[in-house]
């Protein structure tokens, strides 16, 4: 489920292959490895841990070399080792292959194989399907030929990059369940995992489908199914510069990315509110605006913080679009029985577009003849494309893993799905104004709380030796708790929990002393007074509050510990303003604790495995 690039032209490979690396790093890996022909040999060096562990090991070379892959593993079977990176090659070292995935049958492969005389290296699935290809490729001396067959034999999910010296003018891919992209550039093309890895180099990209092998040339491609068809793809044109997914003078990509969210907020509704209707347009979903006004019933499936965002999302539409709304894990939901009626819709969230869960949530929904609608950043994603329509948020890239403002332009695209509901039915025209108008001033809000680092930055250096921490909301900003809770644990690795503020008294209330950290969204809402006899609960137990509250809010200073304040607006849309600074405190507290806060441990981007 990590990274592949693959190059065949006239340029060096190997400093391509490591740049592309570098790029795809932000997705999680554990392993990395490089393989490509010189004098029409196959060389590979591998190596655990990271990229830079890689380059030690690859050795200057005289010769000029122009084909290659490159792989990021994050391992699912066997240890992060260099013996179980990629690529993988079969016994006599003439084909070299990486692979994004999980082979499910692998275990019964491996004794066939093995039955047959094929020795195994590694510990990884990955491994059978080299040798598979070898044991094709001797009958049919055809390399494309020889993958086909072996992806024949295969159950499971695969990106796979192929080089080989017996056939050294080419690369054959292939994916099914795995993302992969063929870049086109003069006389030279790329494969990749992910468009970041080729950015720098074309903006022409196809987007392979599942079940596509695809035989790369210097200067052509031809793409087959596994039934060998020949298929036709367009090229398509991606709209990203190289800024885009570089620091941008940001020590890490988690703080730009914060720091971006004015902007990238703004991106999500560019073109979308039509602030003198009172209303809002989005051009993906104007075929479908009348199946979504007459829906019974929405039901919203995600994972982790796109999960949260639907929660969010949840409150607004049932409030202003009045229709019931359901919020479902994607891994549940696909593996119970949903009933699903014929006035129902299914909307998918997902930043990357590629999360597995989310995308077998989608192919369940679709089997049950239910419409499904994708919100997704990544363009051409996979979510994107299994949709029947959708909207994209345009958060622009997202590198660091633990996500931020694609958590906000969710929220904001969310919020303006619900009015373009609401104004089809009773939502009057004054409050779909008044909700067009706090959305335009979201951008200069946000900027106001980031002024406010240094003041996060302080409360992180008192609380980074905490070993556990528990954070609060009600109503809307209960989901804002747990995306606050999520992004602790995730990059400083201490212990989080997000809760209701007010379920804390049936249970986390016996965790709360001294020792105990407890972050309150306590904002001047419909659910402030309650929340403040909650703060006084944890108080008197002697917890230490840190309170998010309303600019205006003159006495909570003299109740909490500490306060970060930010500035008011409408209720439903609070969220996008509340999890800005609980994105800092996570991220002070891991730098403090000297942690990698883009690649944190075990995570990956885009989990495409179950
Ligand atoms: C967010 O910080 C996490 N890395 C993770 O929970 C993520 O939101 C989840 O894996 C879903 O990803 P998606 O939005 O790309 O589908
Ligand atoms: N399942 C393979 C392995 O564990 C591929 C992992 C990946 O997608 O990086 O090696």
């Amino acid at each position: 489920m990590c990274g592949i690039i693959g190059y065949i032209g006239n340029r060096k490979v190997i400093p391509i292959l490591l740049s592309g690396l570098k790029r795809l790093e932000y997705r999680g890996y554990d392993s990395a490895g490089v393989g490509y022909l010189v004098n029409k040999k196959l060389n590979v060096f591998k190596a655990a841990g990271k990229i830079s562990e890689l380059e030690n090991t690859i050795p200057d070379f005289e010769e000029e070399t122009f084909i290659g892959i490159g792989h990021t593993r994050w391992s699912t079977h066997g240890a992060p080792t260099t013996l179980n990176a990629h690529p993988h090659l079969n016994g006599s070292g003439n084909i070299a292959l990486i692979h994004n995935g999980i082979i499910e049958n692998y275990l019964t492969l491996k004794v066939k194989l093995k039955d047959l005389g094929y020795q195994f290296k590694s510990e990884t699935d990955t491994e059978v399907i080299v040798h598979l290809i070898s044991f094709f490729y001797e009958k049919e001396k055809s390399l494309l030929k020889a993958v086909r067959l072996a992806l024949h034999e295969i159950e499971g999910t695969y990106g796979i990059c192929v080089v080989s010296s017996l056939e050294s003018n080419k690369i054959v891919a292939a994916r099914k369940g795995s993302p992969l992209i063929i870049g086109v550039g003069e006389n030279e093309h790329f494969v990749a995992s992910d468009a970041p890895a080729i950015m720098e180099h074309t903006n022409n990209v196809i987007f392979l489908e599942d079940g596509d092998i695809v035989e790369v040339f210097n200067d052509h491609f031809n793409i087959t199914s596994l039934a060998n068809q020949t298929i036709t793809r367009e090229i398509e044109k991606l709209d990203l510069d190289i800024s885009s997914i570089e620091k941008g003078g940001f020590p890490h990509f988690m703080l730009k990315e914060i720091f971006e969210q004015p902007e990238s907020i703004q991106n999500s509704m560019r073109g979308r509110v039509l602030l003198s209707a009172g209303n809002v347009k989005l051009g993906g979903l104007e075929n479908f605006i009348d199946d979504l006004v007459g829906a019974k019933r929405l039901i919203l499936t995600a994972c982790g913080t796109s999960w949260h965002a639907a929660l969010v999302g949840e409150y607004m539409l049932e409030q202003y679009a009045e229709i019931p709304v359901e919020v479902e894990y994607a891994s549940e939901f696909r593996y119970r029985n949903p009933i699903l009626g014929k006035s129902d819709i299914v909307i998918a969230i997902s930043q990357s577009g590629e999360t597995a869960d989310t995308l077998a949530a989608v192919k369940e929904a679709k089997r049950r003849n239910a419409s499904v609608l994708g919100v997704c950043n990544v363009v051409g994603s996979s979510i994107a494309r299994e949709s029947q329509a959708g909207v994209y948020i345009h958060a622009g890239p997202e590198i660091g893993v633990a996500s931020t403002k694609a958590f906000t332009s969710q929220l904001a695209v969310l919020s303006l799905l619900t009015v373009l509901i609401g104004r089809r039915k009773n939502l009057a025209f004054s409050y779909g104004e008044k909700i067009c108008q706090e959305l335009l001033n979201l951008p200069k809000k946000i900027s106001q709380i980031l002024y406010q680092k240094d003041q996060v930055e302080a409360i992180a250096e008192k609380f980074y030796e905490a070993r556990n921490f528990l954070y609060l909301g009600r109503g809307y900003n209960f989901p804002v708790a747990l995306e606050g809770a999520l992004k602790l644990k995730e990059i400083s690795y201490i212990h989080a929990e997000g809760y209701p503020a007010a379920e804390m008294k049936h249970g986390p209330i016996a965790l709360v002393d001294e020792n105990m950290p407890i972050v309150f969204i306590a904002i001047k809402d419909s659910t402030y007074d309650k929340i403040l006899s909650n703060i006084e609960e944890v108080k008197a137990r002697k917890g230490k509050v840190i309170a998010i509250a309303s600019e205006d809010d003159k006495t909570i200073e003299s109740i909490v510990d500490h306060v970060i304040k930010v500035p008011n607006t409408l209720e439903m849309l609070s969220p996008i303003l509340t999890i800005i600074p609980l994105q800092l405190l996570a991220y002070y507290i891991a730098i403090k604790k000297g942690l990698n806060v883009d690649q944190p441990r075990n995570l990956a981007k885009s989990v495409t495995v179950e």
